[in-house]
């Protein structure tokens, strides 16, 4: 991606996501790694939805905050991510992992970037999703292959882009 795809999102709006996130951190259920997690993801229309880690007696079946936080956001209907919030108190600046960074892509907005906020204990680090996942696969591939064999593209309100 381009630096001129990166969405401009006001900083009143990144401190509230980034809120949102430790928030969330609260309500993490990690008895098995003690590790919680919270994070918040802004949807196009400007709605924030939250998640925290959830884990498992059988440890696979555990599902990270991020995905928590954009599975809400999808079940309320809003498909297309523009910011990512991620807090981690026990250690600051933590990233999504490669499943979340993959999980997230396929909501980042097709016309543009997705911006991370790790939680520093500050005001909040911002990266692109880019950055973490670069030539990413992703549901645009998946239609260059459909409209290369049928000359056309799938619904566009399947995913973000
Ligand atoms: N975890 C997240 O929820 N998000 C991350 O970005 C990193 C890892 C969770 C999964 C597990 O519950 C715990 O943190 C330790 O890996």
């Amino acid at each position: 991606m381009k630096e001129e795809d990166r969405p401009v999102i006001d900083s009143k709006v990144q401190s509230e996501l980034l809120a949102r996130a430790r928030a969330a951190a609260n309500q993490a259920y990690v008895p098995y790694s003690e590790f919680p997690v919270g994070a918040a993801v802004l949807a196009m229309d400007g709605s924030m939805h939250a998640g925290c880690n959830i884990e498992n007696a059988s440890y696979g079946l555990t599902i990270c905050a991020e995905r928590v936080a954009a599975t809400a956001a999808v079940s309320s209907g809003h498909r297309q991510i523009l910011a990512v919030a991620v807090s981690a108190p026990k250690v600051p600046g933590t990233t999504p992992c490669g499943a979340c960074r993959q999980f997230l892509n396929e909501f980042r907005p097709g016309i543009s970037d997705m911006m991370i906020i790790l939680d520093d204990r500050d005001s909040g680090e911002r990266i692109w999703l880019d950055e973490l996942l670069p030539q990413s696969f992703g549901p645009r591939n998946l239609d260059a292959a459909a409209s290369a064999n049928t000359g056309s593209t799938r619904q566009e309100e399947t995913h973000g882009g």
